[in-house]
């Protein structure tokens, strides 16, 4: 295991910080998916668990813009009764220069307890960790492309209710630039460990990352060959930026080859789940229709990013 990985375990196994889901054990991925599930049913907004955080305050650091994962933790941690105070690095000190560890010092010497933090820098979450005082967990919420454990969790809590809890026989298609996202590490680190079936990846040649990410997946560049049979379809999000680099010659020739619409989506079996974790660029990634439609897990995504928090945020600091 990386320092990363082993730096967010205590000394006897439980989880400290949440950097990574890479190393998280199955049985560790299985309980934070349950009592998610169950925080979940217990109906999102109104299960009231204000005691398990009373007094705790938690922090949101975002170093990077954010609608969903900012949001939803921050109505997890109040739904669990703790302070919270957000922190967003363009109306902050960060604009005279304060440095991420000066910042968090600082807030940790008010008494905050638990940080979430985003940052743009591929391991800038875990060197933060690496700063922090015995008593003070960090969530990392997205650092460049590295990961972004909690919506791994999210996605997966979303494929059991689409596809029930086994995975073994899930086929598991995961489309577009997974070179430069978070999120597909994420949820590639928690498929192999949950025992998916089959994990497939297509995108752009220049849009897909090397072996030691894609290690077990069936790698392709023909979305239609790839969609044939799988269970669930987890789409990512076009990064305008990669347009720039000239990775992607236009959005329109990116939609014709890797765009979900309903005809395609026809050659996944039945029933086949589509999840996307936001923001969606619609008619570049999918159509409305597939976005809207009865085969669309977007929303529930987003309803049990709040469930998943909270489960993570009660086994970390409650
Ligand atoms: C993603 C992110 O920022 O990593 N969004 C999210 O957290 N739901 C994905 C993206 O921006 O493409």
């Amino acid at each position: 295991m990386t320092t990363a990985q082993t730096a967010q375990f205590h000394p006897d196994g439980r989880l400290r910080h949440l950097l990574t889901l890479e190393g998280v054990p199955r049985q560790t991925l299985l309980h934070l998916l349950d009592r998610a599930g169950q925080i979940r049913d217990a109906a999102v907004g109104r299960v009231s668990r204000r005691e398990v955080l009373a007094g705790t305050a938690v922090c949101t650091l975002f170093f990077e813009p954010s609608t969903r994962t900012r949001s939803s933790f921050q109505l997890a941690a109040m739904r669990l009764g703790a302070d919270v105070l957000n922190f967003d690095a363009s109306t902050s000190s960060t604009r005279k220069g304060e440095t991420a560890r000066d910042t968090l010092k600082n807030l940790e010497a008010m008494g905050v307890r638990g940080f979430i933090v985003r940052h743009p820098d591929d391991g800038a979450v875990a060197a933060l960790a690496a700063e922090a005082g015995e008593g003070t967990a960090l969530v990392n919420a997205g650092d460049g492309r590295n990961a972004h454990p909690t919506q791994g969790l999210l996605d997966m809590l979303t494929l059991r209710q689409a596809k029930g809890a086994d995975f073994s026989k899930l086929k598991v298609l995961i489309v577009g630039d997974v070179k430069h996202s978070r999120v597909a590490r994420s949820d590639l680190h928690a498929l192999r460990t949950l025992g998916a079936g089959e994990i497939r990846v297509c995108g752009p040649a220049e849009l897909l990352p090397g072996d030691e990410v894609t290690a077990g997946c069936i790698v392709g560049h023909d979305l239609d060959a790839m969609l044939e049979g799988v269970d669930a379809v987890m789409m990512l999000r076009l990064q305008r930026e990669r347009m720039e680099e000239g990775l992607v010659p236009s959005l329109e020739a990116y939609h014709a080859r890797y765009g979900l619409t309903t005809q395609r989506l026809r050659r996944a079996a039945p029933d086949a789940a589509v999840l996307h974790p936001g923001p969606i660029n619609r008619g570049v990634e999918m159509t409305d229709e597939v976005a809207d439609g009865p085969q669309s897990w977007v929303l529930r995504q987003v309803a049990n990013g709040v469930a998943v928090r909270m489960a993570v945020l009660e086994h970390l600091l409650g």
